[in-house]
């Protein structure tokens, strides 16, 4: 379905899709780079040991904005697969200009909504973790809909996870960090690491980024969710 259907009909997402300039150089990466970093879906799941060369753990990086985040990530741990998604050009730019001064080859970055990949492309128990730092928290009551975790949400991310896997969540915004509490302690095929509705102390594997930095020098929480998926 398109954006041109009428209103009523179309598709509820989590993103509003702004075209933002890119410089330059980011859509130079387009052009260069893309062949390189970017993995573009067609009918068939992903066969991810053939797409990084190896079988690697692998982790899912959803709505990585600038994606500062993952590109550090890839460069501390080469001995783990890492593939972003994203919807926003600039950031797959900018990412894309990271990788390649890092020299990362652990990456690999899709440019679409995160829940089709998740409903369609990725195979059953393919993912070591899942990452969704600061998603849009859609803070006004109306748009509660349109916020990214929810029960669909949390049964494609236990489907995609390996036994055991590991679904991390941050967010700043706390009205959103007990939405996602009550969505996960929903699902009976999880655990929460830190016990029965309790958050998680920010663990020091998740890298601070500028966004956080800024948020905790004018006093802001930030809530981590770490759920497991249950070996069986
Ligand atoms: C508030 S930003 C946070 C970016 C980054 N994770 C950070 O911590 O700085 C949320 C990002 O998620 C992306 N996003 C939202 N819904 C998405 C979806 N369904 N699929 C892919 N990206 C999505 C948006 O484009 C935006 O860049």
């Amino acid at each position: 379905m398109t954006d041109s259907a009428p209103r009523s009909l179309r598709p509820i997402r989590s993103y509003v899709l702004r075209q933002g300039r890119m410089t330059e150089a980011q859509q130079r990466a387009f052009d260069t780079l893309w062949p390189r970093y970017g993995l573009t879906l067609d009918d068939a799941p992903l066969d991810l040991p053939a797409i990084f060369g190896n079988t690697n753990p692998v982790t899912l990086e959803i709505g990585f904005g600038n994606g500062d985040t993952l590109a550090q990530l890839a460069q501390q741990h080469p001995e783990r697969n890492y593939l972003g998604v994203e919807v926003h050009s600039p950031g797959v730019g900018h990412l894309m200009i990271k990788l390649a001064q890092q020299e990362s080859t652990n990456v690999r970055i899709l440019q679409t909504d995160a829940l089709a990949l998740l409903r369609h492309q990725l195979p059953t128990a393919s993912l070591a973790s899942v990452l969704l730092y600061f998603p849009d928290p859609w803070h006004k009551r109306r748009h509660h809909k349109r916020r990214i975790v929810r029960p669909e949400f949390a049964e494609l991310i236990h489907r995609a996870l390996t036994p055991g896997g590991l679904l991390h969540m941050a967010t700043d915004w706390e009205d959103y960090a007990r939405h996602m509490m009550r969505v996960l302690s929903a699902h009976p095929g999880f655990v929460n690491q830190a016990g029965a509705g309790e958050f998680s102390p920010r663990p020091a594997s998740r890298p601070l980024t500028k966004f956080e930095q800024r948020g905790q020098r004018l006093g802001h929480g930030v809530w981590d969710l770490l759920f497991e998926r249950h070996a069986r």
